[in-house]
């Protein structure tokens, strides 16, 4: 599962390593874990976005802001933890990232590589006229 963006595969490839890292004996620390590399994890997706002018970014911050809002729920609900619980957390996690990914991210991923290739050809075209007036 990659969307091609070497940054953003391997900050998931991370998320994914601590979804599954949850375990009941050290479910809060790694909570605590997965929720600031989440934060890291979104604000340098979104920070990429922004900066190269993604059209839907405003889309894409409000998904980010829904899985927060709905993880904060979920650890608000109860305090105690259980085997069923635990897995119910993985679960979602699991589901909510492959689906977002593999949706949303892989849509970013494709638009990027293509305005990459945009400003190449733009910017070896400009060398290319560049040269031929020096020529002149
Ligand atoms: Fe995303």
């Amino acid at each position: 599962m990659k969307i091609n963006i070497s940054q953003i595969d391997d900050e998931q490839r991370h998320l994914f390593t601590l979804v599954k890292a949850l375990d009941l004996p050290v479910v809060e620390q790694t909570i605590e874990e997965l929720l600031d590399y989440v934060v890291t994890h979104f604000s340098n997706e979104q920070a990429l976005m922004e900066r190269s002018g993604y059209p839907a970014f405003e889309q894409h911050l409000k998904l980010h802001e829904d899985f927060s809002a709905q993880v904060t729920e979920f650890l608000w609900c109860e305090e105690l933890w259980n085997e069923e619980r635990v897995q119910k957390l993985r679960r979602f996690l699991n589901k909510w990232l492959i689906g977002h990914i593999m949706t949303h991210d892989l849509r970013f991923g494709r638009w990027y590589a293509e305005r990459r290739a945009a400003m190449r050809l733009a910017s070896s075209q400009s060398r290319c006229i560049g040269s031929f007036s020096h020529a002149r």
